[in-house]
């Protein structure tokens, strides 16, 4: 159509509280240098009991709302792997704490971490079919395994939300995608579990065969070359992975593995994912945060992305950097979002782990924990309630 679109407002919130991994480690002696150096992270974030996917989700939206207004945001999909209800969309309860006019159509997506690129994909086809609709992407996640588990050191949590437009401040997202599918159980979460099921090898197997695949299609598609990108973000459910699946990228598409130009595409996209931990759907596009958030200037420069999501499903694409976008930028109040939490140690972060509400279908208030824009209140007669504080 010639019209451009794409990513027009980013903003991400995370939790109350955070765990260095070096508490971690100290609890379960394993020499930190498999932390910070083996899967390359520093500390996760760790919701407090009255937070979840829709109070980090509305908090990351609040901003863009506050800073656009509601006009022509006609759609919100909510993306998530961590779902709170099995047939109420989650969007819906940020729809109602941000005030959206009800004109609105809201969804839930899921497809474990691939679903917010599902959403920008589908965003971008509603703006495509009429240019002066704006879309609301919330992509929120809490990333929970069980308690010494391999997968432990890899939880996190956040929330991202994307304001997807015609002619963007930020990333114009182009055509072609290579797509890639295969049904594969390397990671998954059974409706009567809150933690995830996990086959830690064989998911990295799995998503390096999902990076190969998605490249190949992208070139087949028309895609560009590989010169053309100038950074890679990529689903980081530990910041390493990004490393194993870049190389992986580079070989299967016949190039040298040389590290500095790996270090070179990826090393501005790791910041905020090493802090904060897997936050799933929200993760590649928080890589995506920490690139535009970094120091060097990227107008007109092309930005390769893939997405991956266990199960599994996998996107690759290519977005440019609009001109000035520095503008338009949230660069203090990401920082700001990951210097407010409140470091805890051990026994705390287990306690929170522990926590749920008890199954027995009763009325129970949280506890008080978040000092957030917004919060679960609690459960009433089996409905979730959440206040703006
Ligand atoms: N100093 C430095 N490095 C060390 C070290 C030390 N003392 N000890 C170990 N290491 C290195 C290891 O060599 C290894 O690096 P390489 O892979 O480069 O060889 C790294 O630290 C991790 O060590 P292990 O492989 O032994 O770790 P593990 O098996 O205990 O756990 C994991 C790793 C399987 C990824 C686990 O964290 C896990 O299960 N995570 C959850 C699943 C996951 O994140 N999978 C990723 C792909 S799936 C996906 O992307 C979807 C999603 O979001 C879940």
């Amino acid at each position: 159509t010639g019209t451009t679109v794409g990513i027009h407002d980013l903003s991400f919130a995370t939790t109350e509280f955070v765990l260095p991994h070096t508490a971690l480690a100290e609890y379960n002696g394993t020499p930190i240098g498999k932390y910070h150096t083996g899967i390359g992270q520093r500390s996760m974030s760790v919701p407090a009991a009255d937070e979840d996917i829709v109070t980090l989700g509305a908090a990351a939206a609040a901003p863009i709302v506050a800073r656009h207004g509601a006009d022509g945001i006609r759609t919100l999909v909510f993306a998530t792997e961590s779902s709170i209800d099995q047939a109420k969309a989650a969007g819906v309860y940020v729809h109602s704490l941000l005030g959206l006019p009800s004109a609105t159509r809201v969804v839930e997506l899921k497809q474990a971490c691939y679903g917010a690129t599902a959403a920008l994909q589908f965003a971008l086809g509603l703006i495509h079919r009429d240019p002066s609709q704006k879309v609301l992407v919330v992509a929120s996640d809490v990333s929970k395994y069980e308690l010494d588990s391999p997968g432990e050191a890899t939880q996190g949590a956040a929330a991202v939300a994307m304001l997807v437009t015609a002619d963007p401040a930020l990333v114009r997202i182009e055509d072609p995608s290579g797509l890639f599918t295969a049904d594969v159980m390397d990671f998954w979460r059974p409706n009567y579990r809150d933690a995830a099921l996990v086959d830690g090898q064989e998911s990295i197997g799995a998503y390096l065969q999902a990076v190969q695949g998605t490249w190949k299609d992208y070139s087949e598609q028309g895609g560009r070359p590989l010169e053309d990108f100038s950074a890679f973000c990529y689903h980081q459910p530990f910041t390493k992975m990004a490393y194993k699946a870049h190389r992986h990228l580079l070989n299967s598409a016949g190039h040298d593995t040389d590290e500095a130009v790996v270090e070179r595409a990826l090393g501005r996209t790791t910041g905020y994912n090493a802090v904060i931990g897997n936050s799933y759907t929200a993760s590649v596009y928080l890589g995506l945060a920490a690139l535009l958030d970094g120091a060097e200037d990227l107008d007109g420069q092309t930005v390769g992305f893939l997405s991956y999501g266990s199960g599994s499903v996998a996107e690759f694409f290519a977005g440019t950097v609009v001109p000035g976008y520095r503008e338009h930028l949230r660069t203090e109040a990401h920082r700001a979002a990951i210097e407010r939490r409140q470091p805890i140690g051990y026994d705390r972060y287990r306690e929170l782990h522990e926590w749920g509400f008890p199954t027995d279908g009763g009325d129970h208030p949280t506890p008080a924990g978040t000092t957030g824009p917004f919060r679960l209140a609690g459960i009433g007669g089996h409905k979730r309630i959440y206040e703006k504080r």
